[in-house]
């Protein structure tokens, strides 16, 4: 399986002190910052957007290669990804990741009224993504199938075939909910297709959680609330890393 990687989720961060968390969060051992961008209309919730990644890209070095240490890993929970690329990658995002769910065109076909350039089929949005010089990942819910991934790894042109996969392991919106287990057979389904892609993991991982991901086959792991709720941050991440490495 490839090499272990922590993203802290940025989210349970001290948002009044968010430049010194995220180099704090480097410092002490992550890989990675899991920058979650929430629209209140994907999720019911919003976070932040891209000019608050642009004040922090300077706290945080860029990478030094592809899914380096420094990695701004920007996990958008947003109806409209398209909408957003050219922005996020001027603001520093290294990887960007949209959710399946917004780029298929069910908007569309609910109301017919609606533009349905706004929508863009996932196999464009990657290619798109890789245009602006971006790895691009793409994200399913809890309630997707992992099938409807299998065309787009196996059926693309190199350019749309994306860098990584994401497995929510909770609905999408909050951080601190409880882990979901029954989403490891999708974590499964993927690694045994593809030994070398990267499977992300995100919603209720911590030192109990870890390892039913990372048996399942899950190398890139985000903790929100573990990580920035913990007496001592450096020990959580080493502790995930541990776990997938081992
Ligand atoms: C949920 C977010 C997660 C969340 C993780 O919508 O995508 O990244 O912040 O937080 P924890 O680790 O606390 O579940
Ligand atoms: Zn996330």
């Amino acid at each position: 399986a490839p090499k272990a990687f922590i993203a802290p989720s940025i989210l349970s961060a001290d948002f009044a002190n968010l430049g010194k968390e995220c180099s704090n969060t480097i410092e002490r051992g992550a890989d990675w910052l899991h920058i979650d961008i929430m629209d209140g209309h994907f999720v019911p919730n919003i976070t932040l957007g891209h000019p608050i990644v642009t004040t922090i890209r300077p706290h945080v070095d860029r990478p030094k290669e592809a899914n380096g240490k420094g990695t701004f890993d920007c996990h958008m929970m947003v109806s409209e990804p398209k909408k957003w690329v050219k922005e996020f990658q001027k603001a520093g995002c290294d990887l960007y990741c949209f959710h399946y769910e917004a780029a298929i065109d069910s908007t569309a076909a609910e109301s017919p009224e609606v533009k349905t350039d706004k929508k863009t089929s996932p196999k464009e949005m990657i290619k798109y993504i890789h245009d602006q010089r971006m790895r691009a990942g793409i994200a399913i819910k809890p309630g997707t199938n992992v099938d409807v991934l299998y065309d787009i790894f196996e059926n693309s042109d190199k350019e749309e075939v994306p860098d990584m996969a994401l497995v929510m392991t909770v609905e999408p919106g909050f951080g601190g909910q409880k882990f979901m287990a029954d989403m490891m057979p999708k974590v499964q389904a993927l690694r045994k297709r593809y030994p070398e892609l990267n499977i992300e993991v995100d919603g209720g991982l911590s030192e109990k959680t870890v390892d039913t991901a990372a048996d399942a086959g899950a190398n890139v792991i985000v903790a929100g609330s573990a990580v920035f709720g913990a007496q001592d941050p450096a020990h959580v991440i080493a502790k995930l890393r541990e776990a997938v490495e081992s």
